[in-house]
């Protein structure tokens, strides 16, 4: 898939339109949500807690009902055609709640029992091995750790074969190495054309995985783009260079320059515009070097998705107060 600078989707899979809900205390946790979900992308919703990332995803699922809007998954309409919608749909739940005393495999048959579909043992049984859950597939969920647990919710969502699956904060609590191995599934199943939209508060996974990024704040989603567009765009660069002789402050020559002083002046910073096409740094170079300023060692950076998130929060925040 070509990523698109526009947010317009063709024919898009999931497609939310004028979404709105209001809790029965009154609080609004979602202010008019418009997106549309790519076929076969895999999408990142990224926000602060209480965002109302569940929310929103609750509602598509048909768990919570919308106060105003409509969404359809594939085609169907998730209110009046709320079974062929849910068909379409893996949700794998932000809360751990299971059925404790089952094992994990009658789990499983019997969620994809619950939709309807024909037993299928051979498919149950490759999610087991790919979630590494085959050799607890006898056990009590209440006998596993709350990794596994996490992953059987997983196992049990895409039991019966959804086209489109849900993870709301999938990698919470689980291990390092484990969720590893849950995001190369991930990207297995978006190779076998499944859509997936998920929440995470590591935003380092969101910018592996993800194709593109929304991002909301107090119900609102104040952005949607591709991961590669965003980070060119609200990206900064920056150029450390360690002198050789600390200063005292910036030069005059040099005051046309964004440059910051730190590290008891031993240490200058240049930040520049990652979009720009005339970076500045040979210019800069020359005049440091015109000036008599030595440097010993020097290294670039970008900003990372988290500090284009953080900063995007913050100035959300900024503007409305
Ligand atoms: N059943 C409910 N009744 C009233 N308010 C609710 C209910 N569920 C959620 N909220 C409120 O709606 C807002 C959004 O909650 P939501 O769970 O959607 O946030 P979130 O983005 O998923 O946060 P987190 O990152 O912590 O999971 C919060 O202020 C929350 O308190
Ligand atoms: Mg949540």
């Amino acid at each position: 898939m070509t990523p698109k600078a526009d947010t317009s989707v063709h024919d898009p899979i999931i497609d939310v339109r004028g979404l709105t809900k209001t809790y029965a205390s009154g609080f609004q946790a979602l202010k008019t949500i418009d997106l549309q979900i790519r076929r076969g992308e895999i999408f990142a919703l990224l926000g602060p807690n209480g965002a109302g990332k569940t929310t929103l995803i609750s509602i598509i699922c048909g768990i919570v009902n919308a106060s105003a809007g409509s969404v359809s998954a594939d085609g169907h309409d998730i209110v009046r055609d709320y079974r062929a919608a849910r068909m379409k749909i893996g949700l794998v739940p932000q809360e751990l709640s299971t059925d404790a005393f089952e094992s994990v495999w009658a789990t499983m048959r019997f969620s994809r029992g619950l939709f309807g579909k024909p037993r299928d043992d051979a498919y149950l049984e490759k999610v087991l091995r790919d979630l590494s859950l085959w050799d607890k597939k006898d056990n009590k969920i209440m006998t596993l750790s709350g990794g596994m647990k996490r992953r059987v919710l997983i196992a049990k969502a895409l039991a019966h074969e959804p086209s489109i699956l849900f993870l709301d904060e999938p990698t919470a609590g689980v291990d390092v190495e484990l969720r590893h191995d849950m995001w190369e599934m991930v990207r297995r199943l978006r190779e076998n054309g499944t859509t997936v939209i998920l929440t995470t508060h590591y935003i380092e996974e969101a910018e592996d995985m993800a194709h593109r990024i929304g991002v909301i704040n107090k119900g609102e989603l104040i952005l949607v783009e591709d991961k590669a567009t965003l980070m060119r765009k609200l990206g900064k660069k920056q150029l450390t260079l360690q002198l050789q002789a600390p200063l005292e402050r910036i030069p005059e020559g040099l005051s046309s320059y964004p440059l910051e002083l730190t590290g008891d002046g031993a240490t200058l910073v240049y930040t520049f515009d990652a979009q720009a096409e005339e970076t500045g740094i040979a210019a800069l170079l020359r005049r440091l070097h015109d000036q008599g300023i030595d440097f010993k060692d020097l290294h670039s950076s970008e900003s990372s998705l988290e500090e284009i998130f953080v900063s995007l929060v913050h100035r959300g925040r900024e503007a409305r107060a």
